[in-house]
């Protein structure tokens, strides 16, 4: 693990958070919905990414390597998958039903956010063999460069901002 991440067990102890770092929580809570973009995709109720209300639970070290190693652990839950249509067509995104007419999935759509897209099933491609062309990929949706896309320090504000989450109504 690199300094920065020793920096943030150091100075916030075992588990004792400090939640009065006003300053530091509005610093953190700009850098998810500005700089990081975290708030595109996670908002009360997205469809597309899970709430980190209670990630705080899962440890620091853990919110750090979903922040900087997003493709280390993706919940099955919130697994992409990768749709063909017949015109050829890819689209990546979460599956959140299939009908027997229907495929419902939410995508992200570059500067505009989360978008619930439908569409026939019979307008999805087949292989060979008969099966629908829905893959599961193994990346995250996350960007894979925040840790050049922040600062240490920011990415560190954003870990704080997580791990105080259970005590306050974000
Ligand atoms: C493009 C959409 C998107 C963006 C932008 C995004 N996330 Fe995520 N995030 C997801 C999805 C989807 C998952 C669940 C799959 C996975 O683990 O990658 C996730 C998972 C997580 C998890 C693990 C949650 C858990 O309970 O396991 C954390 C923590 C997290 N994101 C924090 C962040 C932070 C902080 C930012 C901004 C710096 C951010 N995310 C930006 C979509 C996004």
């Amino acid at each position: 693990m690199s300094g920065w991440a020793d920096e943030i067990v150091a100075t916030q102890g075992h588990g004792n958070v400090v939640v009065h770092d006003r300053k530091r929580l509005i610093a953190s809570e700009a850098l998810f919905s500005g700089k990081g973009q975290c708030a595109q995709c996670h908002y009360r109720n997205s469809r597309l990414a899970p709430p980190l209300h209670g990630v705080s639970a899962k440890g620091r070290d853990y919110i750090l390597e979903s922040i900087v190693n997003p493709n280390a652990v993706i919940s099955s839950e919130y697994q992409s998958s990768k749709i063909v249509t017949t015109s050829g067509e890819s689209i990546i995104g979460r599956v959140l039903s299939l009908s027997e007419t229907e495929l419902e999935i939410a995508i992200n759509a570059p500067q505009v956010g989360v978008v619930i897209s439908h569409f026939n099933r019979d307008d999805i491609a087949e292989d060979g063999k008969g099966a629908l062309l829905i893959k599961r990929i193994p990346q995250s949706p996350m960007p894979g460069n925040y840790q050049s896309l922040l600062s240490e320090s920011e990415i560190s504000d954003v870990v704080y901002l997580l791990e105080i989450l259970k005590y306050s109504p974000y």
